[in-house]
């Protein structure tokens, strides 16, 4: 049997490098999704030393060209995809500040990477996913992202009130349900994973929790059995795979 496709945006580091590395680990064939073609093809070689098939795609999310490109690429390589994780995602310094002080170029800024992105990309793709016989959508949201979670004033989440990237992931929700109910039926499965708070370079490190603990919580989304859950979002908690209240 060939090996599963797994397209993966953003994965030159943090989150989507290691779920590229834990895919790859399974034997997948992981398509490391990367705007810059220096540090793709880096992140490509350096798992490559470890056996697994990894190849760069050159992909920006935001630019239409290259996600058409992409789709064409690997519909000529692979001729369908069995994985999509749309990891690409920032929190533009501009829209960290409070909610009255943010412009809407900061919001703008959020949207067209964490959310615009992850439509154009999954449009995109969807006519290969719909060649799998098991095709399986992740999106990577955050807690930021759950407005039970930043309402809840018992939650440490509570403090936080920016707009731009905490909104961007709660239109990201949103679209991992329209996804789910529009592919309800097919094969495929859609859901949003929250790999909780890690040290990467979207927050200076600061993060409680490592990388790869992140990319668990998109592998077991990735890699769910024909049982498993669609329009779900889990993760974040210290037990793996956990539900998170939308
Ligand atoms: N770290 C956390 O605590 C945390 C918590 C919840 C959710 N998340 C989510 O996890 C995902 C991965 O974040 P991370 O923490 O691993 O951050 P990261 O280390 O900063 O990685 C972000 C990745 O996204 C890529 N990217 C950004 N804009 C892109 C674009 N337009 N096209 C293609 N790739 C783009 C970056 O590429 P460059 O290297 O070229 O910039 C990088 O590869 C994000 O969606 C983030 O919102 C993170």
């Amino acid at each position: 049997m060939t090996s599963r496709i797994a397209l993966i945006t953003g994965a030159n580091k943090g989150i989507g490098f290691e779920t590229a590395r834990l895919l790859g680990g399974e034997g997948m064939t992981v398509l490391i999704g990367a705007r810059s073609a220096d540090l793709g093809e880096k992140a490509a070689a350096t798992l490559s030393t470890e056996g697994i098939d990894a190849r760069f795609v050159h992909l920006d999310v935001t630019d239409s060209d290259l996600v058409e490109a992409a789709a064409k690429q690997i519909e000529a390589d692979h001729g369908r995809l069995d994985v999509l994780v749309n990891n690409a995602g920032i929190s533009p310094a501009e829209g960290m500040g409070a909610p009255s002080a943010t412009s809407v170029r900061a919001m703008r800024e959020a949207y067209e990477t964490n959310v615009f992105g992850v439509i154009a990309v999954t449009n995109a793709m969807l006519p290969l996913l719909r060649r799998s016989p098991a095709g399986r959508i992740v999106n990577v949201g955050s807690e930021l992202g759950s407005l039970a979670v930043i309402g809840d004033p018992s939650s440490p989440s509570f403090q936080i009130n920016s707009l731009a990237y905490p909104s961007s992931k709660t239109a990201l929700n949103a679209v991992t349900v329209a996804y789910a109910k529009e592919l309800a039926g097919t094969p495929i499965k859609v859901n949003s994973a929250n790999p909780g708070y890690c040290a990467t370079d979207l927050n200076a490190h600061s993060g409680f929790r490592t990388p790869v603990q992140g990319a668990t919580e998109v592998f077991l989304l990735a890699t769910l059995d024909d049982g498993g859950p669609t329009g779900a979002f889990q993760g974040g908690a210290e037990e793996p795979g956990q539900p998170v209240p939308w």
